[in-house]
């Protein structure tokens, strides 16, 4: 590859990265005698598809303008391969960085450029969702700047994959995300760069990290703006204020909603009714979250769209939640195995009551 001559412009020198479907190279652009990145597929794996994720991955990079965010420059496609051409990040990885240092310190310093590079994201409206040590780099001087928007969506969107050990819990699970999934990811990072274990630092920034790490999203900082105000307490130094300016609201937030969340964590079998639109399934979906990240096998049933022969499977254990109803397969074998181990078990029907039980 090296001595490759891409697109008549793009000399490549050398590789930067390796991916699961592709490679990061490092070029010389000829016309700008500047060093480039060029993020690219695989020869085997340039297909429709995948060459349409890097595509998404410039359109994202290209609405965005900050200095802790990468920066794109044009996305070209060379005897059938395409390219993504990012401006080249020198510096080191987050980890790195932070061991040439007192890695807690740093890691508490470094926050503060990472926040405000994820609020300027959330802003227009994206999630990151890939956070992780090796998409920071730290440039000299302390600019640490975020790469790979390769699975960045929109809130509400159910993102395509996530790195396991780092991407939050909603992630994982297929839950529709929003921007305090990347909280939480950063919450990983700077553990890592912390290099010791949650319960081993010094209490200020186990209690900022723990807010981040929280599995229930609800108990994160609601934004970017709200971790910086509460990373500029853990440092004990001000920082200017990040508006919040351009952030959509969190849809269907739960806040005012803590009591009715709070019950369904507790109740043995409860009915969720209300309005359509009044943010029930939002609220089971919540209440959900926990039971799935224990292994509990959660079924969402909608009634209205005539789910009902998954539903008519799962007769036995909805007659005795008091909903009757017919059928039998290997469902309920599953569920009923799972809530004979004590698991807990939801189900919701979207247009109807919703019924929670476990
Ligand atoms: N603009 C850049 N400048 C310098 N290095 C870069 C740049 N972009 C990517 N890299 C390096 O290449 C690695 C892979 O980049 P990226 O994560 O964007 O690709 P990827 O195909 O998604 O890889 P993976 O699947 O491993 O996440 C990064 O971790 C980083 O080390
Ligand atoms: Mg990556």
């Amino acid at each position: 590859m090296s001595g490759d001559r891409i697109a008549g412009r793009y000399q490549v020198l050398g590789a930067l990265g390796q991916g699961a479907q592709g490679s990061v190279l490092l070029a010389l652009d000829e016309q700008t005698q500047r060093e480039v990145a060029l993020k690219t597929l695989a020869e085997e794996r340039v297909t429709p598809a995948l060459a349409a994720v890097l595509r998404a991955e410039f359109e994202h990079l290209r609405s965005l303008d900050h200095p802790g965010l990468v920066r794109v420059l044009e996305f070209v496609v060379a005897e059938g391969r395409p390219y993504l051409v990012l401006e080249r990040v020198g510096g080191e990885e987050l980890t790195t960085w932070a061991a040439r240092g007192d890695r807690v310190e740093r890691a508490l310093e470094i926050a503060e450029p990472l926040l405000r590079a994820l609020s300027h994201l959330h802003r227009r409206g994206l999630c990151h969702l890939d956070v992780k040590p090796a998409h920071v780099l730290v440039a000299e001087g302390g600019q640490p700047v975020l790469l790979d928007l390769g699975l960045a969506a929109r809130p509400g969107e159910v993102a395509e994959g996530g790195t396991p050990g780092y991407a939050a819990p909603e992630v994982l699970l297929g839950f529709p995300v929003d921007r305090r999934a990347d909280l939480y990811g950063l919450g990983v990072t700077l553990l890592e760069a912390c290099g010791s274990p949650l319960e081993a630092l010094p209490q200020n920034a186990r209690a900022f990290l723990e807010r981040l790490l929280a599995s229930d999203r609800n108990r994160r900082p609601s934004s970017a703006g709200e971790a910086l105000a509460e990373l500029s307490v853990a440092r004990g130094v001000p920082s200017p204020a990040e508006s919040d300016e351009g952030l959509l609201p969190i849809e269907g937030s739960l806040r005012g909603r803590e009591a009715a969340l709070a019950h369904l964590h507790e109740a043995e079998v409860a009915l969720v009714t209300g309005l359509a639109g009044a943010g029930r399934s939002r609220l089971l979906r919540e209440a959900s979250l926990p039971a799935a990240r224990e292994g509990a096998l959660v079924l969402w049933v909608d009634f209205a769209r005539g789910h009902l022969d998954d539903l008519g499977a799962l007769a036995p254990l909805l007659t005795r939640f008091g909903v009757p109803l017919s059928g039998g397969d290997a469902n309920v074998r599953r569920a009923r195995i799972l809530v004979e181990a004590g698991r807990r078990l939801l189900v919701a029907a979207e247009a109807q009551p919703l019924l929670v039980g476990r």
